[in-house]
């Protein structure tokens, strides 16, 4: 008459956490970080509370302090002084990434810093690469990406993460690094990019909003779960090492798909995603630790092995407690 099953059973508090299926390491999170070549001190972003733009001369200190709280890998965006149509400063020796990350590397050689791989923070239109008649040139923006990977892993750079969403562009990185002695450089690409309203905050804090149209001629449309899986698909033949999805809440169902692919996952919870728990969470409408954590255990159970966020500090904050 009554349940032989009673999944109830096993929800008792001392039996709980005994069959926790999804479990948080402290490992696992990676934080963003802005750097800022014009900045003399720290310039708070105001659509990310709790964020900053970094002066460079922060660097040393911050790669101390992060690794001491438990940060074990950040993914650096540089903000340079000058922007031009060819991003000249994504690439050059002592442009404001290459600056920051030999500063972070050298202060704090265990911190695994990876430097985020693009255009838009340097061109003065904003967009992810080389204009050419009003349509991004893929082509010939892969040039450009051979060029900033190569000047980032010079600097020291412990893996780079290609964000533009050009086709090729993992095997015309991967060729460039090899033939420039960096075989040993993994690339995480930004393989499943979705055309998200979710960069909005993140393009105030690195003033790489576009002066024309958008990003939706590069980046991938919402609505496409198949197409989601061949690019990450694409990647992974074209030798990348780790696969990336983003954002990441929205998008768990691609999330899941692509870790059957077997390479590792990573997952970022962008600037919106955050943005919307961090104003919640201020009108005290929800309990901001539960939600985070909920997040991330969401990111995991769908299959992230690395989960980009800039709750980061916090989470290992909360995992201590
Ligand atoms: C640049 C880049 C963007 C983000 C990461 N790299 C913005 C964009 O594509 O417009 C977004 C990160 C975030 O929103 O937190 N290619
Ligand atoms: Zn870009």
């Amino acid at each position: 008459m009554y349940p032989k099953t009673r999944m109830r059973r096993l929800r008792r508090d001392i039996l709980r956490p005994i069959f926790t299926e999804t479990r948080l390491s402290p490992e696992a999170f990676c934080l963003p970080l802005f750097f800022d070549e014009a900045a003399k001190e720290e310039v708070p972003i105001s659509s990310m509370p709790g964020q900053v733009r970094y002066p460079l001369s922060a660097a040393e200190p911050l790669a101390k302090t992060l690794y001491a709280e438990g940060v074990r890998s950040v993914i650096l965006f540089g903000i340079p002084r000058e922007k031009d149509a060819c991003a000249t400063q994504a690439f050059a020796e002592d442009g404001v990434i290459q600056r920051a990350v030999s500063a972070m590397k050298a202060a704090e050689p265990r911190l695994v810093v990876i430097t985020d791989l693009c255009a838009c923070e340097y061109t003065s239109h904003g967009h992810c690469g080389i204009i050419r008649e009003g349509e991004l040139d893929n082509d010939e923006s892969l040039l450009l990406m051979q060029k900033i990977a190569v000047s980032q892993a010079k600097a020291g750079a412990d893996m780079v993460a290609p964000s533009c969403m050009l086709d090729g562009m993992v095997s015309a990185i991967r060729e460039a690094l090899d033939y420039e002695g960096f075989s040993n450089i993994p690339i995480m690409s930004y393989s499943t990019k979705f055309a998200s309203s979710l960069y909005g905050p993140f393009r105030e804090a690195a003033d790489s909003g576009f002066s024309f149209g958008d990003r939706q001629s590069y980046q991938m449309n919402p609505a496409n779960a198949r197409e989601a899986f061949r690019e990450s698909e694409l990647d992974a033949e074209e030798g990348a090492d780790i696969l990336m999805v983003k954002p990441a809440t929205f998008y768990l169902d691609v999330l899941a798909d692509i870790h059957s692919l077997g390479l590792p996952v990573a997952a970022y919870h962008v600037s919106g995603e955050y943005a919307m728990i961090k104003a919640a969470a201020a009108n005290g409408w929800i309990d901001e630790k539960k939600v985070v954590m909920e997040a991330m255990t969401s990111i995991k159970r769908a299959g992230a092995d690395l989960i980009i966020t800039y709750y980061t500090r916090d989470i290992l904050r909360w995992l201590n407690e």
